[in-house]
């Protein structure tokens, strides 16, 4: 086989084979073909697409790339959810307990990475004592007992994508549906995924900014896990303004908590049933979508939910006692009321921008060496859709730094404020295989 036929064929629109995929990600993951021809192959994808066949077979080539993660010695349907990344989005921390006390077992890899606010794990490490640092044993006997529990990522998942995913990066090649779908999709099942769950942002704040591009993301990756034997369902969701109100991450940690009782914000609660309802129906614990809302909202009113966020931290050393007592979570030495300087209703909060704004004050890295201040971010006060009166706040800056004048001026930047009650519709379709 030679790479420049793969090349051609694709460049003239022809359908790769199971062969030829594997070829192509083998050489390239070993450094055998150069940079200039894997560059042109993915061009050729991005103008020319890939049949639903072939993005299973690229999905599944790069998953035999690396290492897979071996869960079969935990007990029923493992689901995972991955969302496509938003501002705020303390649905991990809120879903994780919340299906676990359905008795779906939740046995979640989780990296640190870069953002606006930490990962999972950082975020769950603002409980004193909470550590992902268990051995593989640990990880499977405390899934098995108790359903749940997080662990830092380990091995070699994945490398083709690491290098495809660079490539891209400077090839202009990105922004391809078989291509994010595929490298979103290896990951996953190389984490040992039975099921998957995804919730597909749209909106300022999104990775794809139009519905039309995220359905047809949710769609194509749907189709790849159903074409590779893992049952997959997507929602599409809003990210036209930063979900629930805390954004960092011991912040976070007190919504997960306020939301686990039935006290949370609206939007991020209303999130958690749909994404939680999809991933209990997959792992099992309902015949259907509304059953398995009827249930979740069951865990949450009579405590079992909450009850379970304390098993979860205990388990990973954590105190559990902060669930009844949040003020024992990290807190920053200043807060700030940012103050409205309009009358009107919250048309738009521009989610990107304030997630940016809470990485300026700490909550997040920009490069893998920095460290994360756990106790700062942003609470917001006012949602799209409310009516707000000059002088009244619009958010609350939680910094460790006298001088927030600029990320002050930041907020009011990033809150539209106008004349129109804007109604978002978070949930805007179910992707079912
Ligand atoms: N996220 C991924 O993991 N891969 C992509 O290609 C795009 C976003
Ligand atoms: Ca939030």
């Amino acid at each position: 086989m030679r790479m420049v036929d793969i090349i051609a064929k694709k460049r003239d629109n022809g359908e790769l084979t199971k062969e030829e995929i594997q070829y192509f990600i083998d050489g390239y993951t070993k450094g055998d073909i150069p940079d200039y021809q894997a560059s042109a192959l993915l061009m050729a994808v991005f103008f020319n697409d890939m049949t639903q066949t072939e993005r299973a077979e690229l999905t599944m080539a790069m998953v035999k790339s690396g290492d897979e993660i071996d869960l079969s010695a935990i007990s029923g349907v493992k689901v995972d959810k991955h969302s496509t990344g938003g501002v705020g989005d303390t649905t991990t921390l809120v879903l994780a307990p919340l299906v676990a006390a359905l008795d779906v077992p939740v046995a979640k890899m989780s990296g640190r990475g870069l953002g606006h606010t930490g990962g999972t794990i950082d975020k769950l490490e603002a409980v004193e004592g909470f550590h992902v640092e268990i051995t593989d044993k640990e990880f499977t006997d405390i899934v098995n007992r108790d359903k749940v529990a997080v662990i830092g990522q380990s091995g070699n998942l994945t490398p083709a994508d690491k290098k495809i995913y660079a490539l891209r990066d400077v090839t202009a090649t990105v922004n391809s549906i078989p291509l994010i779908a595929s490298s979103i999709m290896s990951k996953k099942i190389a984490s040992g995924a039975d099921a998957i769950v995804l919730d597909v942002k749209t909106g300022d704040g999104a990775f794809m900014k139009h519905e039309e591009d995220a359905v047809a993301l949710a769609e194509a990756m749907v189709s790849i896990g159903n074409n590779v034997g893992r049952n997959t369902m997507a929602i599409i969701s809003s990210m036209s303004e930063p979900l629930g109100y805390a954004i960092g991450n011991a912040l976070e940690v007190k919504e997960a908590i306020e939301t686990l009782k039935g006290e949370g914000p609206e939007d991020l609660t209303r999130l958690c049933l749909e994404l939680g309802a999809q991933m209990a129906v997959l792992g099992g614990a309902a015949e259907s979508l509304v059953e398995a809302k009827e249930k979740l909202q069951a865990v949450i009113d009579d405590g079992q939910a909450l009850e379970k966020f304390k098993t979860f931290l205990k388990n990973q050393g954590g105190d559990p006692t902060v669930v009844d007592d949040v003020s024992r979570l990290p807190k920053a030495d200043y807060q700030y009321e940012v103050k409205s300087k309009e009358s009107g209703f919250v048309e738009e909060i521009r989610a990107e921008e304030i997630g940016i704004a809470s990485a300026m004050l700490g909550a997040g890295r920009q490069t893998k060496e920095d460290v994360i201040d756990l106790a700062v971010g942003l609470v917001l006060k006012k949602k799209v859709g409310d009516p707000v009166e000059v002088g009244e706040t619009l958010a609350v800056i939680h910094s460790n730094t006298e001088d927030v004048s600029e990320v002050e001026a930041k907020i009011l930047k990033d809150y539209k404020i106008g004349s129109n009650k804007v109604n978002i519709e978070l949930v805007r379709q179910v992707i079912t295989g």
